[in-house]
């Protein structure tokens, strides 16, 4: 493989010499050239090679160090006020040949022997450990890497300095002495020896580089020896970072770590399986950190963050199988296109189901086992299957014809319990209940289902739905409440009869804590996305709510927040706004002190308090922002209370508060507190700020290249930046398909539309699609039908519900 590389020619005019080593007779060249589609260096030869002999191929060349993310790639920044590069790396998934020519396939494993030649008063770092420097050149040599796949080769050149141990953190010189690397590296030695006795598998290097990069394009790369990151992903600053930073921070380097073993040491053979790598890593990676922040409850939330996610996801029946055949999966695109919500968080939560019914000791024994075996090795998902059969306890089937029907076909079921007759069905989930799935499945859309399930507040036997339709007796009862996939330890939605509901319900508002909390967010969850579905109506869905008031945990209410976010989204341009509101007040106002000290450990629900109105929640924050602009420097505001304080300061504000905001964001030097400072400059309630706003996102002397998804995405969720929004995108649609490479189409026109409910909006973005089409841009016309779709969906359930929501609002009002 080879991309975007110039080589030296030899005198014969190839691309490179080949030499046989240890008597080794090399065959003649015939002739050499690049296919630049396919992304090869071809070499045609007099005769084959002999396998078993050693040969070498020696190719001179030069690539351009540009500012492109990818491969051997330039990134910049300030300090003391000059201007310094950053030479760094990007390969996975398939820019190692960007960066050098390889065999650039993560099966295709090999030992790299590094040496960079860099500028003196630089330091060089790579995979493995630095083994001496010849300081006439400025010239590093690295140990040898260990065997693995060219999309793990890392090397950086910088001016950095570092936090030194076995474990280094490395960042900008004035990052590393303000200590924002203190955290990171307080967690990631123990970390690491979390997953060296998890995996029951020492960890291999002598050294573990962290380095903090101010361009990146991912959040973080694993790079076996060298993990990179952008600067927000290992960098806290205990002074302007807030919880969900440190969270964030944690949950990273858990991540990369995890991949240490899972990705590196083992890794996938073609990247179709790319779940086993990223799902892995995103399911421990939970595991990591409750080790280290064992107070943080990370487990359960991890059913928020990924389980609710993957579920969004998968409830369309455009989505696709965990694991996709190899021919589906050839092209970079399609590559790339697979580092996704389903390969990511749906990958972590079906490992956590297999997780829990084999249980964690067991699992990790499977795995340790897998481990071993495969050590410096490829795999597919059935070696994996194969180990953990060997040790498995008790299943009704093996592990392959259960977890086989999870990752090769797409989606997942919703249970029905019919506890009046002791009934159990399953069927696909779909959020839109009249589509069908765009692809067949081998299983006909059925899985095997492992049921945890309580009655009364007693926990029973696990039962295995096997077949689409059975009876389990136990579930049989009149007077008791069933609740199943308790603390939704499977991948699936529940549904019940309606005195099964009602009994539910009136537990919740009785005594609400002998329901696990977990399955308290559950049943909210469960019941607005089968009320959404058509499977029970929308006011069931709102009198999960009505317990609230009496709620005291983090979880439900986010799940509940979540979902009256919806609503109230969705009503804000109609006359049921005005009732919400007041309705809404009702409901929180007896908490919302309350939900102040929740804010604390990172629930956003002081947003709420002040979308609802709290009048204290407005007075705060109005009052806060004052204080800040009169004395930038000491900042009153509670780090994990910024994003919300600051914008309804600015909302409230007029344009000297928006002007303050922006000086801070064109001298901003840290990638945290930029991204802060774009979210609140979009909260601005003043047209003409938000226009021009808008317009400095075209420009890049304004507003940084990636951070243009983000002003339009923000400006687009305020209600006064919405119209101006879509104004904005139909006036300079062509300047933006030209010149932001950066900001992808699709999300802009998704975040600006996505709120379109009206039959007038519809026929706006139908004029909108000819427009395009008419000027010859039929791709990007068929991103408009995605808006149309939405859009229309929209006003069904704007139909569908609006009178149910009418009623609902008319009973808890009264
Ligand atoms: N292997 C990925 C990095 C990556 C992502 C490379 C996309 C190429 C394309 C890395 O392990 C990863 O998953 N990073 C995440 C952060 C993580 C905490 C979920 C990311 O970059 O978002
Ligand atoms: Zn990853």
């Amino acid at each position: 493989h080879s991309n975007k590389l110039n080589y030296t020619l030899t005198p014969e005019g190839h691309h490179a010499k080949l030499t046989g080593l240890e008597g080794a007779k090399a065959p003649a060249i015939n002739k050499t050239w690049l296919e630049v589609e396919t992304q090869y260096l071809v070499i045609q030869l007099s005769e084959t090679l002999q396998v078993g002999k050693i040969y070498w191929l020696y190719m001179e060349f030069q690539g351009e160090l540009a500012n492109d993310l990818r491969g051997f790639y330039r990134s910049e920044y300030f300090e003391d006020g000059v201007k310094k590069v950053v030479a760094t790396t990007q390969m996975e998934p398939t820019d190692a040949r960007k960066a050098f020519p390889c065999f650039d396939e993560p099966a295709m494993k090999a030992v790299f022997h590094m040496t960079l030649i860099h500028p003196s008063g630089t330091v060089a770092l790579s995979n493995g450990m630095e083994m001496g420097k010849n300081q006439n050149v400025l010239q590093t040599k690295f140990k040898p890497t260990l065997k693995m796949s060219t999309y793990l080769v890392a090397f950086v050149v910088s001016e950095y300095s570092s936090i030194r141990t076995a474990v280094r953190i490395w960042a900008r010189r004035t990052a590393i002495e303000a200590g924002h690397g203190d955290y990171a590296l307080s967690i990631t030695g123990r970390i690491l020896d979390f997953f060296q006795s998890y995996y029951n598998s020492k960890y291999p290097l002598p050294k573990s580089d962290q380095i903090a990069l101010r361009d990146f394009d991912a959040g973080a790369m694993e790079n076996w020896g060298l993990i990179t990151y952008r600067e927000t992903s290992l960098l806290y600053d205990p002074i302007t970072s807030s919880n969900k930073d440190k969270e964030w921070v944690s949950t990273t380097i858990a991540h990369e770590l995890a991949h240490m073993w899972f990705g590196n040491l083992v890794t996938m053979k073609w990247w179709n399986d790319l779940w086993l790598n990223e799902g892995f890593a995103t399911y421990v990676s939970y595991l990591g950190v409750d080790d280290v922040q064992p107070t943080w409850n990370i487990k359960d939330l991890m059913v928020m963050t990924e389980t609710h996610k993957a579920f969004a996801f998968d409830s369309n029946k455009f989505s696709h199988p965990l694991s996709l055949p190899e021919e589906e999966v050839k092209t970079p695109a399609q590559i790339n296109a697979l580092f996704n919500t389903i390969t990511y968080s749906k990958g972590g939560a079906v490992l956590r189901m297999l997780s829990e019914f084999l249980s964690e000791p067991v699992f990790a024994r499977g795995l340790s086992a897998y481990l071993k075996q495969f050590a410096y090795g490829n795999t597919v998902y059935t070696d994996l299957w194969g180990k953990l059969q060997e040790v498995q306890v008790n299943l009704p089937a093996t592990i392959s014809e259960i977890m086989n029907r999870w990752i090769l076909q797409m989606g997942f079921p919703v249970v029905t319990i019919d506890t009046r007759t002791g009934n159990i069905t399953q069927n696909h989930f779909l959020s839109d209940a009249d589509s069908k799935p765009s692809r067949s499945s081998p299983y006909n859309y059925e899985w095997f289902v492992p049921i945890s399930w309580m009655k009364n507040g007693t926990v029973m036997d696990r039962y295995w739905l096997l077949e689409k339709n059975a009876t389990h007796d136990p579930l049989k009862t009149n007077s008791e409440w069933v609740l199943a996939n308790v603390n939704v330890s499977g991948f699936y939605r529940v549904n019940y009869d309606p005195q099964n509901w009602q009994r539910l319900l009136s537990q919740l508002s009785t005594d609400h804590s002998v329901i696990p909390v977990l399955s308290r967010a559950q049943i909210v969850d469960d019941a607005f996305n089968l009320a959404k579905a058509n499977m029970i109506n929308m006011s069931l869905a709102l009198r999960t709510l009505s317990y609230l008031s009496e709620e005291r945990e983090y979880l439900p209410w986010q799940s509940a927040i979540k979902h009256l976010n919806t609503f109230i989204n969705r009503f804000r341009h109609t006359e049921v706004n005005t009732k919400m509101q007041v309705c809404l007040l009702q409901i929180i106002d007896n908490t919302h002190r309350l939900l102040f000290k929740f804010q604390n450990l990172g629930l956003n629900a002081i947003s709420l308090a002040c979308t609802a109105g709290v009048e204290d929640c407005l007075d705060l924050t109005k009052m806060w922002y004052r204080q800040w602009m009169k004395n930038p420097d000491k900042n009153p505001i509670k780090h994990s209370m910024r994003s919300t304080v600051y914008c309804n300061g600015i909302a409230a504000g007029g344009s000297e508060e928006w002007e303050f905001a922006w000086n801070l964001y064109k001298k901003s030097v840290d990638d945290a507190e930029a991204e802060l400072l774009i979210y609140i400059l979009s909260c601005t309630r003043k047209p003409e700020l938000l226009n021009r706003y808008l317009n400095y996102m075209l420009d890049p002397n304004m507003v940084q290249k990636k951070h243009v998804n983000y002003v339009i995405r923000h400006v687009a969720n305020n209600v006064v930046g919405q119209p101006l929004a879509w104004d904005f995108i139909r006036a300079n649609w062509s300047n933006i398909l030209k010149e932001q490479k950066h900001a992808s189409f699709f999300t802009i026109l998704y975040f600006t539309t996505k709120s379109f409910s009206t039959e007038v909006e519809l026929k706006k973005l139908e004029l909108f699609k000819e427009e395009i089409n008419k000027a010859g841009f039929g791709t990007e016309a068929l991103v408009v039908d995605e808006s149309i779709t939405i859009t229309k969906e929209n006003m069904e359930w704007m139909q569908k519900n609006k009178g149910e929501v009418m009623q609902w609002l008319k009973e808890e009002l009264a």
